[in-house]
């Protein structure tokens, strides 16, 4: 026996033993077709991975950080004589930095590593909005995803305090009188946030949500977004077929690939990478603090808040853009966002069959790219209607432009198509007749009732 067979023998025969002790194919996730051993069907697990670790290397710091406004001449008092009267927050984080071994990238890592799951799940939640994911029967997992957007960017925002920074004191402040505008819930949530006034009653309702509330909220919200998942299975490619099922049969499930261990180990190997590309960025630009909230050293400091909220800081700097429009333009967004399922009703998923709502997508994330990059450099300025208009303006349009001269096209090829085939035009678009039969290859998916 060569030694490949030899091994491949052995492994199956442990593998299976593991399968037979565990019951593994009764608790599994359900086994997906071979097409989707491609990174972006995974998207969503990738932002699983990113917050794993946060929950591994947040619980790490745990161990060292405090959550105190009172100052303290522990730990940073010992190290540096001038921060011995800094607030204990800040301390404990300095402590993480400069004593704990591998403190430094422990804390970079998992700052970065909020960071990256922001990025991944925007990424994942774009994805889903081109590709049509949300569409039936998948409008509920795309509205428990809509939650979660919400859940993930209230851990950025209650983690950024925690260090207690004037930096993050300031932008924090602004943040809370934001939410405090929200109409009905702010009113709500302001006792809850605020608590008795004190710097140290918001330390302390900050620090409880991000270690406990959110994260538990978090977690309840995704194990309810992948019992549906896995209720419906992976959505499949989009098409301009709107016969195409959507489902995957029981008999079908069976012939593809298990979840265990194929699409595990594959989803694992991604998170490795992960966690070793997070750890490589670390070590080379490691996280630095700044000053600490009351040091007079901070006081002409420019209020700024993380790179996932400066559209909403420079928002606020447009002439006659109150907090309240600023509020309410959030609040529509996330309303559109959670409804879209019930607003794109066409049965149709490929982009080039969704013109408008495309042309949304598209310019929303021009808009966020854009808002982004001139809070960044911008923070706190001014700026005049007029050159909101000439600035923001040519985002729409040249979408608009650019998502129309292509729908045209392709509406010129799909009649020239047709008439090749002497077929008449059916109409690849919502107001057309219906659609002629589903082109090879598209309705490979089946129906699971
Ligand atoms: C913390 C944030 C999130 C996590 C951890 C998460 C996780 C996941 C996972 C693991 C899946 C299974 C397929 C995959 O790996 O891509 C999934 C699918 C899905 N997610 Fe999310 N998700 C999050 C946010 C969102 C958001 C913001 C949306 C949209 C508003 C969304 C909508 C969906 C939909 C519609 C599916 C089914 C897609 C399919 O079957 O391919 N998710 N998500």
């Amino acid at each position: 026996m060569t030694f490949a067979r030899w091994y491949n023998r052995s492994l199956n025969k442990i593998w299976g033993f593991v399968e037979d002790r565990t019951s593994m194919k009764k608790w599994a996730l359900r086994p997906q077709p071979d097409f989707t051993f491609k990174p972006s069907y995974w998207t969503g697990a990738f932002v699983v991975n990113a917050f794993l670790y946060q929950v591994i290397s947040g619980a790490l710091l745990l161990l060292y950080y405090q959550p105190s406004t009172a100052p303290t001449l522990t730990a940073c008092g010992q190290t540096a004589g001038a921060f011995s009267v800094a607030p204990a927050a800040w301390c404990s984080t300095y402590y993480i930095i400069n004593s704990v071994p591998m403190g430094s990238l422990l804390l970079s890592t998992h700052l970065y590593g909020a960071y990256a799951m922001i990025f991944l799940m925007f990424l994942h939640f774009f994805r889903g909005y081109y590709v049509g994911v949300y569409k039936a029967p998948r409008e509920f997992s795309w509205m428990v995803g809509t939650l979660l957007l919400l859940a993930t960017l209230g851990m950025g925002f209650t983690g950024y305090l925690l260090p207690y920074t004037q930096l993050s004191l300031n932008a924090t402040n602004v943040g809370i009188v934001l939410a405090l505008r929200l109409p009905t819930v702010g009113p709500l949530i302001g006792p809850f946030i605020l608590a008795d006034g004190t710097s140290q009653g918001l330390l302390s309702r900050m620090f409880d949500a991000h270690v406990l509330l959110i994260p538990v909220a978090l977690a309840a919200l995704l194990y309810a977004h992948i019992a549906l998942f896995e209720s419906h299975g992976i959505a499949p490619p989009a098409t301009s077929d709107p016969l195409q099922r959507r489902r995957f049969t029981e008999k079908e499930d069976k012939k593809h690939v298990p979840f265990m261990p194929h699409i595990f180990f594959y989803i694992t190997k991604w998170g490795l990478l992960y966690v070793g590309v997070l750890f490589g960025i670390a070590a080379l630009w490691p996280w630095q603090l700044t000053a600490y909230a009351g040091n007079v050293a901070a006081a002409g400091i420019v209020t700024e808040p993380d790179w996932y909220f400066l559209w909403l800081f420079k928002l606020v700097d447009f002439t006659g853009v109150t907090p309240v429009i600023a509020v309410a333009v959030t609040n529509v967004l996330l309303v559109y966002v959670l409804l879209l399922p019930f607003l794109d009703r066409s049965k149709r998923t490929h982009p080039r069959d969704r013109p408008f709502f495309i042309w949304i997508a598209t310019s929303l994330l021009g808009f966020f790219v854009l808002m982004t990059v001139w809070g960044g450099e911008t923070p706190g300025v001014q700026i005049a209607p007029m050159q909101v208009a000439t600035t923001i303006g040519p985002i729409f349009l040249v979408n608009a432009v650019v998502i129309g001269l292509f729908h045209w096209r392709y509406r010129q090829s799909y009649r020239r198509r047709l008439a090749s085939r002497a077929e008449p035009f059916a109409g690849p678009f919502p107001s057309g007749r219906p659609a002629p039969a589903a082109p090879v290859g598209t309705t490979e998916v089946g129906a699971r009732e």
